[in-house]
């Protein structure tokens, strides 16, 4: 059965979409922290070199693919060369993986607002996080039983994300992200108010914006911001293609892509400043160092911030402001992440949106269930690290060799400069045809190199090769068979 191809309803509700892909856990806790770990204000440079010379090129080109073939990744791909329909297979391979570990960390911070209420964490976090919340395991291979807590919350927010993907493009996602986005910003500048003006907040700022330019001569700062930019533009792995894949024939592409670049990138350094002041104000009330006070990823959203909160005053307001917006950002990062395979199963399936989104959600689910477990944090952290390191970067550099190099680049340039509001010039081509994929190229040698000379995060061995090699090898593995598959089926049929 055909179904007619859904649209966004406007303009409005595309980019506040696309901006509420693009901001999520990436932006307000990795981000915050690795600036500081990459040189304060200096890392700034590397970020916004890796923003305008990656970045924007690639959000440009992958709204570009979705706009002008109308399709999610494998069939977009597919109609531009058969040979490269696995590429939006893998795609939709690592948006499937990251979402089965998003929604477990959603899961956490739904649980950590009701929390808040009560500062339930209590005064020991780290021990309320790790023995009495996730009660973890020793090691990634010992998974215990099943968590309770995290499954129950993990169960509703499933169910969100179902109702949502389930309700359509207007009626479920463009009304939700209207309804959150807002909700979101004004959350955001409430708690920026509200921190910058605690006593030690300037101790804070000051860490985070003081330029340690020695750090940017290191190339591992470098590729830190590629990464970040990558993940948290929400490209690469097929997200943009699919939502742009809705927009109607009559919209602008290059505008669109360069506002929810620069939203992102804006809301980001927004969320670092408020941070920040919370860790500055912390060790100022504790003594300390703002070394002994900053924890990363992870540890920072469940560690320090819930330390932090129970400091200050009018903590329960503080604590729920900061966890709810956690928890909206991520969910309309999980819900884009969904709409990748779910647009696929509904284009090769030829089922309707209601049947994809149910089987979908109900295998993101079930294959999430793993991250409940007792050493689920710890597989959460090798399959994460595994997607950004290689997942995410390989995919860019197929995308952008194959496009640039086996198909019409200048069409595509053309195409875009038809539909824009402004038009885009040859920098856009040499970036994409020479340095993005040579940076990224040399960025994953030595991801590579590191990881074949040393376990990630000393984890084991066997664990390493299970949940992170066997992980992307499989999803390799997988993606390029299916074509041949569907290729097969089609010629018996
Ligand atoms: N772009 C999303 C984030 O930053 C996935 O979290």
């Amino acid at each position: 059965m055909r179904h007619k191809r859904e649209n966004w309803g406007s303009r409005a509700g595309f980019l506040l979409a696309a901006i509420g892909s693009a901001i999520g856990l990436g932006n307000l806790w990795r981000f915050p922290y690795i600036t500081y770990e990459n040189g304060g204000g200096a890392f700034l440079i590397p970020y916004f070199f890796a923003l305008i010379t990656a970045g924007i090129p690639i959000i440009i080109l992958e709204m570009a693919i979705g706009h002008r073939f109308k399709s999610s990744p494998p069939k977009a791909f597919r109609k531009m060369s058969k040979k490269m329909e696995w590429l939006g297979w893998l795609q939709m391979f690592v948006s499937f993986v990251i979402v089965t570990y998003y929604a477990v960390i959603v899961a956490w911070l739904l649980k950590y607002v009701f929390l808040s209420f009560t500062l339930g964490w209590g005064a020991s976090t780290k021990d309320f996080f790790y023995s009495s919340f996730l009660k973890i395991s020793n090691s990634p291979l010992d998974f215990g039983s099943i968590n309770f807590n995290t499954l129950i919350f993990l169960t509703i927010l499933w169910i969100g994300v179902w109702l949502v993907c389930f309700s359509g493009i207007q009626k479920g996602i463009e009304v939700i992200v209207k309804i959150f986005m807002p909700i979101l910003f004004i959350l955001v500048i409430i708690m920026l108010i509200k921190v910058v003006t605690l006593k030690g907040a300037g101790y804070g700022l000051d860490w985070l914006f003081k330029p340690r330019f020695d750090r940017i001569l290191e190339f591992s700062t470098w590729t830190e911001a590629y990464g970040q930019v990558f993940f948290s533009l929400s490209i690469c792995f097929g997200i943009m293609i699919a939502y742009s894949s809705y927009l109607p024939d009559k919209s602008d592409i290059a505008n669109n892509a360069t506002m929810a670049a620069f939203v992102n990138c804006g809301f980001s350094i927004l969320a670092s400043i408020v941070i920040f002041s919370v860790l500055g104000y912390t060790a100022t009330a504790q003594g300390v160092g703002i070394k002994e006070v900053a924890g990363s990823g992870i540890g920072l959203a469940f560690i320090t911030i819930p330390t932090a909160v129970n400091l200050m005053p009018a903590s329960r307001l503080i604590g729920s402001l900061f966890f709810t917006a956690l928890t909206v950002a991520g969910f309309t990062s999980v819900i884009s992440l969904v709409e990748v395979p779910c647009s696929t199963v509904m284009e090769y399936f030829r089922i309707s949106r209601k049947k994809a989104s149910t089987i979908f959600c109900i295998i993101g689910y079930a294959v999430g269930l793993i991250y409940t477990c007792r050493s689920g944090i710890f597989i959460l952290d090798i399959v994460d690290y595994f997607m950004n390191s290689f997942g995410i970067i390989f995919c860019g550099i197929a995308e952008i060799i194959f496009i640039c190099w086996f198909f019409k680049i200048g069409y595509l340039k053309e195409y875009i400069n038809r539909k824009s509001d402004f038009t885009i010039g040859g920098i856009w081509t040499f970036l994409l045809k020479y340095f993005i994929p040579i940076f990224l190229s040399y960025m994953a040698f030595l991801n590579f190199k590191s990881n074949i000379t040393g376990n990630y995060g000393n984890y084991s061995t066997p664990a390493v090769i299970i949940f992170g090699w066997g992980v992307t090898l499989i999803i390799v593995i997988i993606s390029v068979l299916i074509p041949e598959i569907y290729e097969k089926r089609k010629g018996n049929q």
